[in-house]
């Protein structure tokens, strides 16, 4: 959510800054910015739109700075136009602010500084900041000193970046609840909202944690609090490749994504499956086990389709474990004052790894003391790190802002967590084999679901034109309903809604005509039989139907219009398989009707605001 880069060094940073900008689009896109000081010359360009409109823009103007600040802006206060967009600046046009997060007293700040004769430009919360900074340079501080005052007014969320034109040897970054990190290079340094911006120039890289602040120069950087302590920083050495986040020939990261399915699955539980033991292996929880095999409850919290995830861990947990599991939206969690003892673990889904809700759901529940695991993609996120233990996805960046690959690894990795716990507890070695079995042969059933691409594109190109959809299921197959529903709607903006399959008859079956399409996820399950009496429901009134079924049902096809037949596997990994076809339709449909899928309407990756 917003995308900050920012550089300082030898070279011209326009182009790093618009090339960062471009890898940081995924994060929001409704308006783009940069501000650049050259030999006491400084420079806002900015427009509402696409990081390819600025580019032209900058071109047209032939700038060149030795540092400068990027930001794409996914609006929270203020309209996306040019006004609003960053970077910000004071009155004279010689200091300059990007900020993501959300400065919540900002009104409050405004109102003072107008009562002083500063003048405000834009609709933005961000706007306060530099002018709140400008007021402590004018009482004489100098750049640091002014940030980390005016930081200390706040209350909100931010991570910032601020150059100016009096101290151009320095670029000032500082985080609390929005990511930030700084990258290091030879002569020049970096900073960015998200490592993806810096791949190109160093794979040196610092985490900032919340309350820190770093003052970068071309030659090196200090990291201190915003009281002014010191703090010393480790360096990491990322492994994240280009390759890894370009499209790679293909038209979207989406499709790249949902293609790279049989890889990604697989790279989620290499070298954790230990065939003999019918058990997994994940040593990022090995030391606090005993606390989650003695867990009194498991609560799993996320957002969106990463709670679509979690409610598919709670029936694997509950189902081989025993252990009574909850799943929680974290947005909810942490306002609810929940009940939750030292001997409750609470296990926080997110690919990002950023997600403010989440994120504050984990702090929430490591200050009632549970046990605090996370679930993560991205290696050194905020919830990685600040969980006590947690076991990575390995599904490489996803860029595209629909979740897609993030979603099967992380059911890859419940289901790891879930065999290893069940183990420890009543499952039988020769009952865990055959789900060691089942995970090892999903990377190719899960090839055969992506060869249906063709057929699904072609079921796409029918109901393309639909403005409802309802999906539904039972068991393990609701929650890939509410996912299906999901992607639809993010992507196409299509109406739908996931039901469990037996719901529909106490509301949803009001909506159904011969206009409405149904998608009934029917795998051949405990639940099939009762599946298939919804399945002539709908079709006894005119809806039309589409099925994602069992390779071997023949019968279903009688019943519905469109069957897509997935291969099967063990119950609790049924859902890797049922949601990629979903996937598949969603994606085609929103193609058909000229949508772009990567970056959907008002959407952004990693919603690091409340
Ligand atoms: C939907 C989607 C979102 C995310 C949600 C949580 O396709 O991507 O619903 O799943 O914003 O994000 P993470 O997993 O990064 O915490």
């Amino acid at each position: 959510m917003c995308g900050i880069v920012g550089y300082i060094g030898k070279k011209n940073c326009v182009p790093i800054l618009i090339n960062g900008l471009k890898r940081l689009e995924y994060r929001g896109y409704d308006s783009a910015g940069i501000g650049i000081i050259n030999n006491g010359n400084s420079k806002i360009v900015k427009n509402k739109g696409k990081v390819s409109v600025l580019e032209e823009n900058v071109n047209n103007l032939q700038l060149t700075a030795n540092i400068g600040i990027g930001h794409t802006r996914w609006a929270t206060h203020g309209i996306p136009n040019e006004i609003n967009a960053h970077p910000h600046s004071n009155e004279s046009g010689s200091l300059f602010i990007i900020h993501n997060g959300i400065i919540e007293n900002y009104r409050t700040i405004k109102t003072d500084l107008q009562n002083l004769g500063y003048k405000f430009t834009s609709d933005t919360d961000s706007e306060v900041l530099v002018h709140l900074i400008d007021y402590f340079i004018n009482k004489g501080y100098d750049l640091c000193k002014a940030v980390q005052f005016a930081l200390n007014e706040v209350v909100g969320t931010y991570g910032i970046a601020v150059i100016y034109n009096n101290e151009p040897d320095k670029l000032i970054a500082a985080r609390k609840g929005s990511p930030l990190v700084v990258g290091l290079g030879e002569n020049e340094n970096f900073i960015a909202s998200d490592v993806s911006a810096l791949l190109s120039y160093t794979k040196q890289i610092v985490y900032l944690d919340d309350g820190e602040l770093a003052v970068i120069t071309k030659d090196g950087f200090t990291v201190k609090t915003i009281s002014d302590k010191e703090i010393q920083k480790e360096v990491h050495e990322i492994s994240i490749s280009l390759e890894e986040i370009d499209k790679s020939g293909y038209p979207h990261f989406m499709l790249k994504e949902i293609m790279e399915q049989p890889d990604s699955v697989w790279n989620s539980m290499r070298g954790r499956l230990l065939h003999e033991e019918g058990t997994a292996k994940l040593g990022g929880i090995s030391e606090v086990m005993d606390r989650l095999v003695n867990s009194n409850r498991i609560i799993l919290s996320a957002c969106g389709t990463s709670w679509h995830a979690g409610l598919v861990g709670e029936y694997m947990i509950e189902n081989l474990t025993q252990i009574p599991t909850e799943v929680e939206y974290a947005s909810e969690f942490r306002y609810r004052n929940p009940i939750i003892s030292k001997d409750d673990t609470v296990i926080l889904i997110s690919q990002s790894g950023e997600t403010a809700d989440t994120l504050a759901a984990l702090r929430e529940a490591k200050n009632r003391g549970a046990l605090v695991l996370g679930i993560c993609n991205v290696v050194g996120s905020t919830i990685a790190r600040e969980s006590e233990a947690g076991v990575y996805i390995h599904a490489g960046p996803e860029i595209g802002v629909a979740s897609t690959k993030a979603f099967t690894s992380q059911l890859v990795v419940l289901a790891l967590i879930t065999l290893l716990v069940a183990r420890k507890k009543n499952l039988s070695a020769a009952e865990g084999r055959v789900i060691v079995e089942a995970l090892q042969d999903l990377p190719e059933k899960v090839y055969q679901c992506l060869k249906l691409n063709e057929t699904i594109e072609q079921i796409a190109n029918e109901f393309k034109d639909a403005s409802n959809f309802l999906y539904l299921g039972r068991g393990y197959n609701f929650p890939v309903a509410l996912e299906g529903a999901l992607k639809l709607k993010e992507i196409s903006y299509i109406h739908a809604e996931g039901y469990p399959a037996a719901e529909m008859k106490h509301g949803p079956i009001a909506l159904i005509d011969e206009n409405l399409p149904v998608v009934f996820i029917a795998p051949k399950d405990s639940t099939y039989e009762k599946v298939v009496s919804n399945i002539e429901e709908v079709k006894a009134r005119g809806g039309r139907l589409i099925a994602i079924a069992s390779e071997n049902d023949n019968d279903i096809d009688e019943l519905v219009d469109y069957s897509i037949k997935i291969p099967d596997t063990v119950e609790m990994l049924r859902p890797i398989l049922t949601s990629i076809p979903l996937q598949l339709l969603a994606y085609h449909i929103a193609v058909k009707k000229g949508l772009n899928v990567d970056q959907p309407r008002n959407l952004a990756k990693s919603v690091t605001v409340e």
